[in-house]
């Protein structure tokens, strides 16, 4: 698999292809949203990931309007929040989300997090049972080209399979340096799912750019370190999302191709410690 640029695709286990780095949108402030998604997809992005939790779903979509680009050429992500998991509400949320963008169709739905035991004690398999039955019969529709998960862990994953009749095609996990998620990248990829990154960059505050480290084989690169985190990623075969509202910085996250972590840095910037981001277990989190 050779990867020339952002839109170079990846292949789901469906067929459907998706372009391997795509434009986030978490914090984006839903009064710029549109015109940094108009600038992302000026820039060269075709692949385009928000959430109805974020609140910038209208703005994507105008956002993708205003940039000309014809509809099919683009490849659109939303997930389904915590609040609306379950059958009925898994179905009316996703046409929600549709309205919002202005669209008729979705690329990739997701599952934003698993429903867990600490909040749903042994009811928590079944309501995430029932959330993919409904996201099944979605994407059975046509409404939908993949559907997958969001901070499932392997062992979620698993237990969504006792019962699923379409196996995720992805899952969208944090992943940045000093937040590896290693072991679990190597599971879902043997599972056949594509994991995508989040948080790629660290996140808003996060100490990975800053990062000795970092910084050192960023030079020895003629790169800078938001980059050098990127391709890391990439070359772990996963599919980062960095987030940017400035012009400068999503060209910056879009010239990743010409460069090559050696065997050796890819080992140093997986040792490095945590240096921050959301660093949230799923089984933990209480929303
Ligand atoms: N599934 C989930 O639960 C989940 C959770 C969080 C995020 N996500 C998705 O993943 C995407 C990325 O995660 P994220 O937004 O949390 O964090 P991120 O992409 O790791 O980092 C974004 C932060 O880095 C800054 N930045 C971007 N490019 C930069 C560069 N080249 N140099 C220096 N700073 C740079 C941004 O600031 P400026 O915008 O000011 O440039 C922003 O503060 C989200 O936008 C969202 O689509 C999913």
């Amino acid at each position: 698999m050779t990867l020339t640029n952002v839109n170079s695709p990846l292949t789901l286990t469906n067929g459907v292809e998706i372009p391997c780095v795509g434009y986030g949108t978490f914090r984006t402030d839903p009064a710029v949203t549109a015109q940094a998604v108009q600038d992302a997809i000026g820039a060269g992005f075709r692949h385009i990931d928000t959430a109805m939790v974020y609140e910038n779903e209208t703005g994507v979509g105008q956002g993708i309007k205003s940039s000309g680009v014809p509809r099919e050429e683009l490849f659109v992500t939303s997930k389904l929040w915590n609040t609306d998991r379950g059958y009925e509400a898994t179905k009316a949320a996703f046409q929600a989300s549709l309205d919002r963008l202005g669209l008729d169709y979705l690329d990739l739905y997701l599952i934003h997090w698993p429903a867990n035991e600490k909040q749903f004690g042994p009811d928590a398999a079944k309501i995430n049972a029932e959330t993919w039955r409904a996201m099944e019969e979605l994407y059975a529709a046509g409404k939908i080209r993949a559907i997958g998960l969001s901070n499932f862990m392997p062992h979620h994953v698993k237990q969504l399979l006792e019962t699923a009749k379409v196996k995720p095609m992805v899952d969208q996990i944090e992943v940045h340096p000093g937040w590896t998620h290693a072991a679990e990248i190597k599971e879902l990829q043997a599972m056949g799912i594509l994991v995508e990154a989040w948080g790629p960059l660290g996140g808003q505050g996060a100490k990975v750019l800053v990062n000795p480290t970092m910084q050192k084989i960023a030079q020895a690169h003629g790169k800078t370190t938001a980059q050098v985190s990127l391709r890391w990623i990439i070359q772990q075969g996963v599919l980062p999302l960095p987030k940017s509202i400035h012009v400068d910085r999503i060209k910056q996250n879009m010239d990743l191709f010409d460069f090559e972590l050696s065997a050796d840095e890819m080992k140093e910037i997986a040792a490095l410690p945590n240096l921050g981001g959301q660093c949230k277990d799923p089984d933990e989190v209480d929303f």
